[in-house]
């Protein structure tokens, strides 16, 4: 909307006479649309001056600032595969999903797994960024939300031995209907399970899951490649930060893991060798890329019950008998020390026979473990987070920096806005929304001091039984 002046001037005295105000209502600069101007990022604290309860705010909603992007608060979206992609591009369902998150006031955005080459996806319906084609439809996404003053990244994947398998509505749907078969997609759909590759040729399922090709030297550098022309289009669509994945059994995954790497090469067969693949990611993403950059990892294979201790084989050539939080750690260390600003700690999703203990926070503890044992690194807690206390506390007890959500933004878009005023504060809605927050946009004097200083609150224990469930069905 552009308004027209419509040639008329008034005098000052037609002004007064005719109860004149000069405003207009504002636009976002240079937004394809009329969009209303938002005075403050949505979510963050509003000054302290009118609302002296932000004072002395919950830590949750205290800023965080990493290469010069400043973050307005602490609670992240997740990434989370929506399997709605047309060819790699993002759809109006994107637009309409992330948009809406940016409207009600998430930040640190995480735009889900998407693939730097196409068959590095795990069904044909994930996202892509392997095209310049793919470049608009993020750039449409990432635009909305930096003008709501929101903050965005994307996480790089590639699904090494779990790509070209079913959709998970799809596999469940037919399952229901009686299908007992396998989970990979043929050709007629879409798949590409001759091109499914791994760090070795080991299936995640023989029964269910493609059977992966080792993959070559030729092949890795060509991923190089890939992965470097990929963080150029995330420069070019504007993202605030890129999150490298190397968790929950995909590529990265498979190679740092000694059930799912047996190669013999300078990619396999130690520690150092395992790590070598992430690290020499990580070294071109910190090259190319000056903003923000975080890695995702599985901190645990939970085979201590199935397997036994993480370092089953002191002294041999392969110590390690599975991936843990020891090693985790080992390779954090080394992440931050190429520069790797933030580590976002995950689990699980590499070995069929894993057992996770599931329950609220129930990744938290390997957060705090790399957190009190790696110095130069901001550390990211995930996991049946799903209540205010608890992420706020998680922070202030220091056993994270930032909390991310994933279920929990699906389930309650208003989250933060609801958790600000759960907790005491008052944080900025968008301009259009104000009339629904006035409960919470009120100045009070002092804070909820039991919201803010409560024990970690009690999540339902139907929560814990969900995630069990959902685990068992499928770790993206
Ligand atoms: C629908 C859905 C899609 C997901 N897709 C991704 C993904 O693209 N990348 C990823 O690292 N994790 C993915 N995950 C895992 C979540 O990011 C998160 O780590 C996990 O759900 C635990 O957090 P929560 O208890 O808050 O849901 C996905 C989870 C869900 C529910």
């Amino acid at each position: 909307m552009t308004i027209q002046p419509n040639g008329h001037t008034a005098s000052r005295e037609e002004r007064n006479k005719a109860n004149l105000a000069p405003f207009a209502n504002p636009a976002v600069p240079g937004y394809p649309t009329f969009l209303t101007a938002q005075p403050q990022p949505v979510g963050s604290l509003l000054p302290a001056e009118k609302f002296p309860q932000n004072a002395n705010p919950p830590k949750a909603f205290e800023p965080i600032t990493i290469r010069g992007v400043t973050f307005p608060h602490r609670l992240w979206v997740s990434p989370m595969c929506q399997y709605s992609s047309d060819n790699g591009h993002a759809t109006d369902h994107h637009f309409v999903h992330i948009g809406a998150m940016a409207q009600r006031g998430w930040q640190g955005i995480t735009v889900e797994a998407t693939a730097y080459v196409p068959e590095g996806r795990i069904t044909p319906s994930d996202a892509g960024i392997w095209d310049d084609s793919h470049i608009a439809p993020l750039k449409r996404q990432v635009d909305f939300v930096h003008a709501h003053k929101g903050t965005i990244g994307i996480q790089l994947a590639h699904a090494g031995r779990k790509a070209s398998t079913l959709e998970p509505w799809v596999q469940v749907q037919h399952e229901e209907a009686g299908w007992t078969g396998g989970h990979v997609t043929d050709d007629e759909h879409g798949g590409w399970w001759k091109d499914v590759a791994a760090a070795s040729d080991l299936s995640y399922d023989n029964e269910k899951y493609p059977h992966p090709k080792e993959s070559s030297l030729e092949y890795i550098e060509s991923l190089k490649v890939a992965f470097r022309a990929a963080i150029e289009r995330c420069k070019k669509i504007g993202f605030d930060f890129i999150e490298i994945h190397g968790a929950h059994g995909y590529y990265l995954h498979n190679f740092v893991d000694p059930v799912s790497n047996v190669r013999t090469d300078q990619y396999g067969g130690n520690l150092e060798n395992r790590l070598r693949l992430p690290l020499e990611m990580a070294k071109i993403a910190r090259e190319n890329w000056d903003k923000p950059l975080f890695y995702r990892l599985s901190a645990s294979d939970w085979l201590d019950d199935v397997v036994g201790p993480e370092k089953g084989h002191p002294g041999e050539k392969e110590e390690w008998s599975w991936w843990g939080i020891e090693q985790s750690t080992i390779l954090t260390q080394k992440l931050a020390d190429i520069g790797v600003d933030l580590i976002d700690v995950s689990s699980g999703g590499n070995d069929a026979r894993q057992q996770i203990k599931v329950g609220p926070s129930y990744q938290v503890p390997f957060a705090k473990h790399i957190k009190e044992h790696v110095k130069n690194i901001i550390v990211g807690a995930v996991g049946i987070i799903t209540d205010p206390a608890q992420a706020n506390d998680i922070i202030e007890n220091g056993e994270a920096d930032v909390v991310y959500f994933a279920r929990q933004v699906l389930r309650d878009i208003d989250f933060p806005l609801q958790a600000a005023e759960t907790l005491g504060a008052a944080v900025s809605p968008i301009v259009q929304f104000e009339r629904a927050w006035s409960r919470m946009v009120v100045k009070r004097d002092h804070l909820k001091a039991e919201a803010h200083h409560e024990a970690r609150s009690e999540v339902e224990g139907e929560e814990g039984k969900e995630g069990k469930r959902q685990e068992e069905k499928k770790k993206n």
